[in-house]
């Protein structure tokens, strides 16, 4: 493939890992108060910022101008115009921005609501984008360390607490499923689909099972949206520019059917385990289909990047191209070929926090909260 298709097909999607740096308990700190914290894994969807911090490239990146215009008036990282759906869930739950585990800071006791080890374009597998992002292990071991240091700061039963009563937000899997069209992926090769999902799905739950392992009780979850339909997916097939990709969309549908039954399987499992897990693929789809119902004039094209459907991923000038930018962000779905504005990630958040069993199941976050 060209590099400039290879490219729109990367996501950028951040892995939010809270670290907790210096935690002083003798001090007002929330995280011995009553407030629940927010520690937030994944991929780009969820990070606010990581990758500005790690050697990668500007693929994996989006601290550049227009990223951030919106809501902060400067590129923070976050690959949308503004915010994301955690900092509308922490909003919700009345708590301030989560920072990313990799900003640096000054003194003691920084993060003392949670912290984000999000990192764009991370999977659950150790082989999507090697090298270039934050895979989910790594996420977790980011968060070990945030553990280990809490409990010699607090001691164990006060850890325990904070962390039995935090919310652990992951959205993960989508570069996985979409990786083996970038790469020549030898464990996708040599694997069934249905084998390569559960591997995705086996090396999330291992992580979830982790987790719970150090306290964590409260989950939750997006299952994999409907990017087989975002900007840079409907124009990988040039004779077909605007049809979703069959593989993708075949890969998505399998891991989407396995994902509830694989919670289902853990929370048999694990005593106190409770989840929310939002319908995110329909959620996406249905604004894609029917972007007027939502409040957008477009559900297809991007507002910022270069080629049919704004699909290469330009946005900001990534690899030296210029790229196309809209007039009026509010008017679109998707912000870059496949990550969407902050007026989208605000409608996903609502219905994260409080949408009903049918759309986000078995509780929402508002009621783990
Ligand atoms: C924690 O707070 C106490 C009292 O304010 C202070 O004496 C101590 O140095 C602080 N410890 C750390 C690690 O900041
Ligand atoms: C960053 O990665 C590049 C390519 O892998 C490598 O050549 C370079 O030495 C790395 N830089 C640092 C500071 O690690
Ligand atoms: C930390 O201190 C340095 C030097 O004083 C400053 O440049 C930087 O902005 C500070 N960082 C934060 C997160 O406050
Ligand atoms: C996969 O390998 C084949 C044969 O070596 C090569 O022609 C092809 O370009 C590779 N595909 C990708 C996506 O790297
Ligand atoms: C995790 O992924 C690796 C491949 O990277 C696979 O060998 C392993 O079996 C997976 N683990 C689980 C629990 O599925
Ligand atoms: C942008 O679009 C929104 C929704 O369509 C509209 O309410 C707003 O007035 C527009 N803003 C500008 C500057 O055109
Ligand atoms: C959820 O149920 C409500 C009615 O209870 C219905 O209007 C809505 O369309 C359903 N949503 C989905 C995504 O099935």
């Amino acid at each position: 493939m060209e590099s400039s298709r290879l490219a729109s097909i990367i996501f950028v999607f951040y892995t939010i890992i809270l670290s907790i740096r210096s935690i002083n308990c003798t001090e007002n700190n929330n995280l011995v108060t009553n407030q629940p914290a927010l520690f937030v894994f994944g991929d780009s969807l969820f990070d606010a910022g990581n990758n500005n911090y790690i050697n990668t490239t500007t693929n994996f990146q989006s601290n550049f101008p227009p990223y951030g215009q919106t809501f902060f008036k400067f590129p923070t990282g976050r690959v949308s115009d503004g915010r994301l759906i955690p900092d509308f869930i922490a909003e919700k739950a009345q708590l301030p921005l989560i920072p990313p585990n990799l900003q640096p800071i000054n003194g003691s006791n920084q993060f003392p609501y949670g912290v984000s080890f999000a990192s764009a374009g991370a999977g659950s597998l150790a082989g999507t984008f090697p090298g270039m992002v934050i895979d989910l292990g790594t996420q977790l071991n980011s968060f070990k360390n945030v553990e280990r240091r809490l409990r010699s700061e607090l001691g164990d039963v006060k850890a325990k607490r904070v962390f039995s009563r935090a919310v652990y937000l992951f959205s993960i899997g989508s570069n996985d499923l979409f990786y083996p069209l970038t790469a020549n992926s030898s464990l996708f090769q040599s694997n069934t689909k249905e084998k390569f999902v559960d591997f995705v799905i086996g090396n999330t739950t291992s992580v979830i099972e982790e987790v719970y392992k150090m306290g964590g009780r409260k989950f939750g979850f997006l299952n994999v949206g409907a990017y087989d339909c975002a900007p840079a997916a409907l124009i990988l097939d040039a004779t077909n520019i605007g049809s979703c990709n069959k593989l993708v969309t075949e890969l998505i549908d399998l891991h989407n059917k396995k994902f509830p039954d694989a919670l289902r399987r853990l929370q048999r499992k694990l005593s106190g385990f409770r989840y929310a897990l939002h319908d995110y693929h329909t959620s996406l789809l249905e604004r894609i289909n029917n972007p007027s119902k939502y409040g957008f004039k477009e559900g297809k094209m991007g507002c910022c990047g270069s080629g049919p459907l704004r699909g290469i991923n330009t946005c900001g000038g990534r690899m030296g191209q210029s790229y196309e930018l809209c007039e009026n962000v509010t008017d679109y779905l998707f912000f870059d070929s496949s990550h969407l504005t902050e007026k989208a990630h605000r409608q996903i958040a609502e219905l994260f926090w409080s949408g009903p069993p049918n759309v986000t199941g078995p509780y929402n976050l508002k009621a783990l909260f």
